[in-house]
């Protein structure tokens, strides 16, 4: 019980936590977790856990890879901070800059450095409107999120998010703001429509929208390749190629959220490569330093590039920044970092272990409790319903998805619920064998789940 414990209760007396239900956390207290290694952390009473979803979809390199610490102490040695604000610089933003332009799967002219998902989302909203500013194009302004895409939490990003949670007494989204269709064949597609014929109707459905609003008047659209938080939603055949030929259409550009799918996570070094996106823009973020420091990067194309330079030579700055934009430790690690995913061929590695993942998950598809298993490289969602032929979920209420997250502790493996979707998101480092034994953990933690509400009368499973 982490009531007696003394940094549990300094924890609830002091402490805020984001995306918490504030009263349990008062009354159960936190999981106090102590150290980490490789794909494991461990809790205060020295129980060990196999960390699922790689921290928040992000320790790529697991918890215990000492070339990241050593980059961070070299730099934090020799200059600690320095800002990039009014032409100065540093070696490691610059050289980090260049190592990922020349990552990039399309063309992109140059890199904006923040210090989380939340705000390279943000930065790429206000540079969109800058940029549209500079053509003249004044009404060009909205934005169109999707429905149950995630963004992160700032003004803006939490605006495209289209997750109710997110808008719902924060006053959000903002009057710019709109969301498109979700494309989850699962849950939307007509009986026997295919994942193709889907996408056509998606496309369809994007363009009417852009028609309705005005599209002088729609200025970008922003996707995960995979959406993440969303619920683990592999976009159907098709789609990408689909949305892009209207987007083109109405002179709207795409920006591509790889925050989650950037470095490898779908087994391509970006999600735009594997689902053969042409974006204007790339915001990353996450495992891009492996989660070891905050950084995080919006890359913009030179058409925009240009447009800030003219914009910026007219206003005599270009007025966007953060205090640790390209923090000089932050981008020592993130070099490191790509350093790595180069030397051990994680891209590689990636490749050759997911399917372990991919089809070791799918042996549970045929579980009573299990209406989908979706996924691709080392990023997986298991959709628990109530009733399997007719798709029924559980009613939210009922907390089946936490109820697995919970059991799924009691057996030694941390997942994530989005509602009723479990998430399976492991650190890129991963071995087969360890995959094995995530599933193992996962399969217990399922039959548990199946027999309590099998016990309760919720669902009619054991
Ligand atoms: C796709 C995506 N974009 C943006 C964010 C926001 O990132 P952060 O929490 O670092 O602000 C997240 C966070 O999970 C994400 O998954």
């Amino acid at each position: 019980m982490p009531l007696g414990n003394s940094a549990a209760s300094r924890d609830i007396a002091y402490h805020l936590h984001p995306y918490t239900h504030l009263k349990k956390h008062e009354s159960d207290g936190p999981l106090m977790i102590t150290a980490g290694r490789g794909i494991h952390v461990f809790d205060d009473s020295g129980k060990e856990y196999i960390e699922g979803m790689a921290g928040l979809w992000c320790t790529a390199l697991g918890f215990g890879e000492q070339r990241l610490v050593d980059a961070a102490t070299r730099q934090m040695q020799k200059l600690p901070y320095y800002h990039i604000f009014n032409h100065k610089t540093h070696e490691a933003a610059a050289e980090l800059a260049e190592r990922l332009i020349a990552l990039m799967p399309v063309p992109m002219s140059k890199v904006f450095f923040n210090n989380s998902g939340s705000e390279a989302n943000d930065s790429a909203v206000k540079m969109v409107w800058y940029y549209n500013n500079a053509l003249g194009r004044h009404r060009k302004k909205k934005i169109i999120g999707r429905l149950k895409g995630y963004h992160g939490v700032t003004v803006a990003a939490a605006s495209l998010t289209g997750l109710p949670n997110n808008h719902r007494e924060f006053d959000l989204p903002l009057p710019q703001m709109r969301h498109a269709d979700c494309p989850h064949h699962y849950r939307y597609a007509k009986p026997g429509e295919s994942e193709e014929v889907f996408a056509t109707r998606l496309a369809e459905s994007l363009e009417a929208q852009i028609q309705r609003e005005d599209p002088e008047t729609v200025a970008a659209f922003i996707a995960e390749p995979v959406m993440g938080a969303g619920g683990v939603i592999v976009p159907p055949k098709t789609y990408f190629e689909k949305i892009q030929k209207v987007l083109r259409k109405y002179d709207v550009l795409l920006i591509a959220d790889e925050v989650i799918c950037g470095f490898g996570r779908t087994g391509k070094m970006f999600g735009s490569e594997t689902f053969a996106m042409t974006p204007d823009i790339m915001t990353m973020a996450k495992a891009l330093s492996s989660a070891y420091l905050p950084i995080s990067a919006t890359v913009i194309s030179e058409p925009l590039y240009r447009a800030f330079v003219q914009q910026s030579e007219k206003i005599g700055v270009f007025a966007h920044g953060f205090t640790y934009s390209a923090h000089p430790a932050c981008c020592a690690v993130a070099l490191e970092t790509l350093k790595i995913y180069e030397e051990r061929d994680i891209l590689g590695h990636v490749q050759r272990v997911s399917p372990a993942l991919q089809n070791g998950l799918r042996r549970f598809a045929a579980h009573p409790l299990v209406g989908e298993v979706r996924g691709i490289g080392l990023l997986a969602g298991v959709e628990l319903v109530k009733d399997k032929a007719t798709k029924t979920p559980f009613d939210p209420k009922e907390g089946v998805g936490a109820l697995l997250q919970v059991r799924a502790q009691e057996h030694g493996l941390i997942l994530r619920a989005m509602v009723d979707t479990i998430a399976l998101c492991p650190p890129l480092i991963i071995s087969a064998d360890e995959i094995e034994e995530m599933l193992r953990r996962f399969g217990r933690a399922l039959d548990d789940t199946a027999k309590a509400l099998a016990e309760t009368g919720l669902a009619s499973v054991a």
